[in-house]
């Protein structure tokens, strides 16, 4: 990849600063926790991997900022800091995932010293990040196999380099069809109000050298009437048991006119976005956000003063539009219910 979604540099943690993309192309430094924690909510970072993999640096850094005699001390606090990163963003289930490995390997060696298991906690979460780049890869040639020499693939929002450790999920699935010689196309919906799709999505395949065009949101329906679109392949923020899915909104959009015009609909995601604690998508909490992220388009005011304005980030598209889940163990289809469970062996 030519550029670093997130590392831990130096006892820092570098990010590349996605507010920014694609006008210019700037890194951000975090030296405390609660920087990390601004990080999130304000999307220098974002996109459910990234996000966790943030998290758990986040975590890492803040083990270093605690004072404490023993380790019930050390670990009430570093509850605190799990607490407070925990709070930035409701959506996407990686966090949470980031935050319970971290505090689950505090627990693990409880007996150490306070200086190794900071040590510990910092080596965990770079792992974290390495992981997910095999993941990443994995989905990818999984999801590689559905996709057909020659096909058209529109994605939404940005489930790509950006939104994991550098190779994505949904467009992980496209880098891996690239990769393999099939002469693939992409469609990027825009994805308004915060142009995930027409800031990053575009940029990170156009530095690939992956032929991508671009769209506003609305045109999606009337590609796919055309013939001119061959599968869709989104990323996910959390999937509950039955296989409904949350993601960027307008993805139940696309899932919507996708069955209609007899579209294959797939989303790509890590085992760490699902959530089986929850039986449905009903119980996935959808976060709303700032009005002028509708009112503005990159600070320019484009609607009246004072107007209502409804922003949630998020949708959930229900498992019967899915035609199928690609994780890295393989691809999950008909009873999601079963196979997910299946899945991860419970
Ligand atoms: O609000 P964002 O940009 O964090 O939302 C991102 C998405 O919805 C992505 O599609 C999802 O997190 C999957 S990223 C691999």
């Amino acid at each position: 990849m030519s550029f670093r979604t997130i590392e831990w540099r130096d006892n820092k943690v570098i990010m590349i600063d996605q507010t920014r993309l694609p006008v210019e192309e700037v890194y951000r430094e975090y030296a405390d926790y609660s920087g990390v924690a601004e990080a999130i909510r304000g999307m220098v970072v974002r996109g459910a991997p990234a996000i966790g993999i943030a998290a758990a640096m986040g975590v890492a850094l803040g083990a270093r900022e605690i004072i404490a005699d023993t380790f019930e001390s050390f670990f009430r606090q570093l509850e605190n800091v799990c607490d407070h990163l925990a709070r930035t963003r409701p959506t996407a289930v990686n966090l949470v995932w980031g935050l319970e490995r971290m505090k689950r390997v505090a627990l693990a060696h409880r007996e150490l010293d306070l200086k190794s298991i900071r040590e510990i906690l910092k080596a965990e979460a770079i792992s974290i990040e390495q992981e997910d780049l095999k993941i990443c890869k994995e989905i990818g040639r999984h999801g590689a196999a559905l996709i057909k020499e020659g096909a058209t693939i529109l994605t939404h929002c940005n489930a790509g380099g950006l939104a994991t450790a550098g190779y994505g999920t949904a467009l992980g699935v496209i880098r891996a069809a690239h990769e393999a010689g099939k002469n693939i196309k992409v469609i990027a919906d825009e994805t308004r109000p915060w142009l995930q799709g027409a800031r990053l999505t575009a940029w990170e395949l156009m530095k690939d050298s992956i032929p991508v065009t671009l769209i506003s949101d609305n045109m999606a329906g009337w590609l796919m009437k055309n013939g001119q679109i061959d599968c869709c392949v989104v990323g996910a923020d959390r999937i509950a048991a039955n296989g409904d899915t949350a993601n960027k909104i307008g993805t139940y959009t696309v899932a919507v006119l996708a069955k209609e015009n007899k579209i294959p609909f797939y989303v790509a995601a890590p085992i760490s976005t699902l959530d089986l604690k929850l039986s449905s998508g009903d119980q996935i909490p959808i976060e709303e956000r700032a009005a002028e992220e509708v009112t503005r388009v990159q600070g320019v005011v484009i609607a009246p003063e004072g107007v209502k304005v409804r922003n949630p980030a998020f949708d959930v598209t229900p498992a019967r539009y899915i035609a199928g889940i690609i994780t890295e163990k393989g691809v999950v289809r008909g009873d999601y219910e079963r196979e997910l469970k299946t899945l991860v062996g419970q």
